[in-house]
This record gives C-alpha cells, structure tokens and sequence, in this order.
C-alpha cells in the first residue's frame, strides 16, 4: 500500500520508514527537509505542517493508503492533518503518556486514565489535543501509541547514549543509589515495525506503548551498558539527597534517574493492551548492543526534539562528586 510518513528522517520516523519498506509499502516522507533525507527508494514530499497549505499541496502529486504521524508537536499541525488526511484507511500516531494529565508522576494502570484537557500550549495537552483531532476525523481508523521512554540506534533525544558513552570512557562513574528502581522503555524498531502493522490492520484507540513495568532496573541498565561497552567503569553510587544538594537535575544531569517518590509510580505504566496488539520487547542487551554499535560507527548526531537541552552530568558536577568519595 501506499504508506505516508509524517516526519520520518530522525529517529523513530527514520525506523518506521524501514520497516515500511521492509513490509513492502510503497512510501513517502512529508517533512520540511530541514533535518535528514529519507532513504533511496522513498519519496520526499516538503512542507511545514503547520501550513494549512502545505499538506493538501503535497497530496495532490501522491496520495496514502495509510499515514504513520511520528511529526506531531503543535495544534496546528494536528488540526491539519485531520482536515487533509481523514480519507486514509489507517492512521497510526505517536502520542506520548505525558498526554495523562496525571503522568508523571502517575502510575498509569491502563488508557482510561484522564487526558490533558486545557488550551495550554505544552507538549502533554498538545498530545492530547491531537489525539482528539485525529480521532475525530478518523472514526474507527485512528489508534494512537502513549509511547514512554524510546530507544535504540538514530536516538537523538541521547539518554541512552549519554551513558554509554560516559560508561565507555571507564573510570569512577557516578551513579544513583537507586540502581533498583524500575525502568520500562521501548526499543524503536520494535514500536517502528508495530506501528506500521497498526496502521494496515487499522487498529484503534489509545495504547500504551512501552515496554512491560518492571522489565528492568537502572542499575541493570547500566550494568548492560558496562557490558556492551566492555568498560572497566566503576559504579560509585552517591545518596539521592546528595545529588539533589549539589545541584544536580534528576532526569536531565542524570539521565533516566527519577527521585525516588517519582519513581515507584511513574515507571508503573500497564501495556496489556499493548502486549495483546502485539507490541514487541526485544531484548534490552539486543538495545544496547545495537545502540553502541551505532554510536561506535559515527553514531550522526541530529539535533535534540523541541530545543530540549542535550542531557548528561557535567564533568566540574561529576568531579565534585567523586572529589568527596
Ligand atoms: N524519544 C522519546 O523517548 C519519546 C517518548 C514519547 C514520545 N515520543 C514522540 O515520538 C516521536 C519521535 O519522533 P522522531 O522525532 O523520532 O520522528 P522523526 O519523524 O524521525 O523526526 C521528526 C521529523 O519531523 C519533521 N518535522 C519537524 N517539524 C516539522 C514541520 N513543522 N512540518 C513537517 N515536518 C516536520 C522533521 O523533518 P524536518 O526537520 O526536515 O521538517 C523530522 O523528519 C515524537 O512525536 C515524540 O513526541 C518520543
């Protein structure tokens, strides 16, 4: 079929325009060509779709079966994708859990729990706004992926990535006394791949789409990351109130560590319906394995979503920290 790819030269659009191909679709970009150029063999459609315009302009020289929406930031871009593209036979979304107006720090049991309502411009209600939209204009058509945390090779959010590389650099590495708390992420080819699946089987309705609570804890994540790395990197565990006394920003300075209160609730994210449409979670040492050998081979780097800063301890925090241990 002839497959639409909202977005589709970053991360997980980039994936999701592979695992098109792979199943045979014939596929198209929309972007503005800012940021990367599809693979050979995809066409380029241009324009920004916060243009009334421009969409409608770009459909008139190719046409979808089915869109995957992995662009989706802003009202208007969600109000005119539902204006020119109601007419598709599938519409697969990438939505976010900070659509839940109660997530984080939730838990998040399954996708009844309540979604922004407000005209705040901020990237939950804006989510959740589109999902409206959307849904509203494909009846029975629409589904749309609460995705959590997203990883894996092309990853230009670098959460991930920052601990590898900081891993891989060896030497006394500070890290959370938290290393039991949970974490559950989604690797991009598996969501890439059970999008495109969503979209031709027409499947509808909200999912969340990460991977299943529990599946691992920070510490097994970074152990794995020790392991891929082959580093001799030793772990030095640093009291939570001590982080936060010296400044340091959960999440942001130390990526993927929530304080602990937060923690307990916000990795609680129920998949049953994921896992019944069939959402994969392959093997986290599969994750980063493949991670490190893109970061290994060049690892391009692309500009952070939405200005967000890049993330990461910086070396004058790290230093203090270990200076006193
Ligand atoms: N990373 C995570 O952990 C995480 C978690 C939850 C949800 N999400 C969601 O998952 C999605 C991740 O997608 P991605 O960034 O990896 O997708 P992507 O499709 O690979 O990259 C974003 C694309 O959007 C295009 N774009 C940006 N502004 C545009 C505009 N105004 N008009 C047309 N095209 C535009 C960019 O190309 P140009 O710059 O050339 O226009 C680029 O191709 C996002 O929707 C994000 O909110 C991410």
């Amino acid at each position: 079929m002839r497959l639409l790819v909202l977005g589709g030269t970053v991360f997980l659009g980039r994936h999701v325009v592979t695992a098109a191909l792979d199943r045979g679709h014939e596929v198209a970009t929309f972007t503005r060509g800012v940021t990367g150029r599809p693979p050979d063999g995809v066409r380029a459609l241009h324009g920004d779709r916060d243009d009334p315009d421009a969409l409608p302009r770009a459909l008139r020289e190719w046409t979808p079966d089915l869109v995957v929406d992995t662009s989706c930031q802003t009202r208007a871009a969600a109000d005119n994708a539902a204006a020119a593209l109601a007419g598709v036979r599938g519409y697969a979304f990438t939505s976010s859990l900070n659509a839940y107006s109660t997530w984080p720090p939730g838990p998040v049991r399954d996708e009844d729990e309540p979604v922004w309502d407000s005209d705040e411009d901020d990237y939950g209600p804006n989510k959740a706004h589109a999902e409206r939209v959307l849904g509203a204009a494909l009846p029975g058509r629409f589904l749309t992926a609460r995705a959590g945390l997203i990883v894996g090779p092309n990853d230009n959010v670098r959460r991930l990535p920052w601990w590898l590389e900081r891993i891989a650099r060896g030497g006394r590495v500070v890290v959370p006394d938290a290393l039991d708390q949970p974490i559950a992420l989604v690797d991009v080819r598996d969501l890439a791949g059970w999008l495109v699946e969503m979209a031709e089987r027409g499947e509808t309705g909200p999912v969340n789409a990460t991977g299943p609570a529990g599946m691992t804890t920070l510490g097994g994540l970074l152990a794995g990351c020790r392991e891929v790395t082959g580093s001799d990197a030793e772990f030095v565990e640093v009291p939570e109130a001590d982080l936060l006394a010296a400044g340091v920003e959960p999440w942001l300075h130390v990526p993927l560590w929530l304080p602990r209160e937060m923690a307990a609730t916000a990795w609680d994210v129920g998949t049953t319906r994921a896992r019944a449409l069939g959402l994969p979670s392959r093997p986290l040492g599969e994750t980063l394995a493949d991670t490190w050998a893109w970061l290994q081979a060049g690892g391009e780097r692309q500009p952070t979503p939405r200005g967000l800063p890049e993330p990461g301890l910086p070396a004058e925090l790290e230093s203090a920290l270990l200076s006193s241990r």
